[in-house]
């Protein structure tokens, strides 16, 4: 069970340290937007490259842009733990995912709520976390979706199937009051921006987080 404070809620004039601020946190999860793919613009490569140098937790961006075929292994290249693209906005993404493995970061993708797991059952091996929105991508803030539950829990057994551990991320309205919902579908990495920056002690909120979520699950 993980947690990834999202830092598109963070002060982002201060980057590093609102990352200090939550030292419990399993990774970073760091939002692109590039106004193209969503209708919402923030931070890119030169950020993520220089915020690296402040911290040892590792970061987990997650690229809402177009032409991800040719920006995810950017994103490798600088260092990223973990790189998710939407698979809405790549054009190869088997070639894509095989790439960024072969650079040395672990290869993911996201899917939103709208996009169902099923044409993709065959290719989840070449993954090594899924991440399913339970928001439309854009914005923090948002509430979570109750109808992406059932796609969680169809994208568990599909990940059973293969016998490989592959994570399954949630990124959209995660808190107290819904974390326990997704880890019970089945996800077991929880993005959470809004509960953990708007909350008055936000690394003992990560810790909350993840006790909730470690009860809850039944997988
Ligand atoms: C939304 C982003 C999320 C967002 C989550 O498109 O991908 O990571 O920051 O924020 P909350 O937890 O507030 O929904
Ligand atoms: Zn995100």
């Amino acid at each position: 069970m993980k947690i990834t404070p999202s830092i598109l809620n963070a002060d982002l004039a201060d980057l590093a340290g609102e990352v200090a601020r939550v030292p419990s946190s399993d990774m970073i999860h760091f939002d692109v937007m590039d106004n193209h793919f969503v209708p919402n613009l923030t931070v890119g490569l030169p950020v993520v490259e220089s915020l690296k140098k402040h911290t040892k937790i590792p970061i987990d961006v997650h690229l809402m842009i177009e032409n991800a075929d040719t920006w995810a292994p950017k994103y490798a290249e600088v260092g990223c733990e973990s790189v998710t693209f939407h698979v809405e906005a790549a054009k190869a993404p088997i070639r894509l995912a095989r790439e960024l493995r072969k650079l040395g970061t672990r290869a993911s993708m996201a899917l939103k709520p709208a996009t169902p797991i099923e044409p993709y059952a065959d290719i989840i091996s070449e993954f090594d976390m899924l991440l399913l929105m339970t928001v439309e991508p854009g914005f923090g803030g948002q509430s979570f979706l109750d109808s992406v539950l059932p796609k969680i829990r169809r994208t568990r057994e599909l990940v059973q199937g293969t016998g490989q551990e592959i994570w399954i991320q949630v990124d959209g309205g995660i808190s107290v009051d819904t974390i326990e919902r997704a880890a019970e579908a089945g996800a077991d990495v929880f993005v959470a921006g809004t509960a953990v920056y708007r909350a008055e002690n936000p690394d003992q909120m990560v810790n909350d987080l993840r006790d909730l979520a470690i009860s809850a699950c039944n997988h």
